[in-house]
């Protein structure tokens, strides 16, 4: 199979036991990846969106991790975030004022 190029992960929040239930779920994770999916296809990036369990570090969330370069975002709430980091991925950038990872 073909790779896809970035990998986008979206916690959602879910737990091993049961459904979504924690802080990036109530913070309109699940409307990230349909917004995530669709501006990647609008700017023709090569991107797999999935939604993921509890990433703790749930303070920080919405929580949001790109690969290949393991860059973890946090406080991703809003339409203009989410453009600013597929922006970043056109341009093989980071956006540092959202990362929370070293
Ligand atoms: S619910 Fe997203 S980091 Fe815990």
């Amino acid at each position: 199979m073909k790779k896809p190029t970035f990998h986008i992960l979206v916690c959602n929040s879910y737990r091993i036991a049961g459904g979504a239930q924690g802080a990036c779920n109530r913070k309109n994770a699940p409307a990230m990846i349909q917004y995530f999916t669709e501006g990647a296809a609008d700017r023709g990036l090569d991107v797999a969106v999935s939604s993921t369990a509890c990433l703790n570090v749930c303070a920080q969330g919405p929580v949001v991790v790109v690969h290949p370069q393991n860059v973890w975002y946090g406080g991703i709430e809003s339409e203009d975030q989410m453009d600013e980091i597929l922006d970043a991925l056109e341009n093989d950038e980071i956006v540092e004022k959202y990362k929370i990872s070293d």
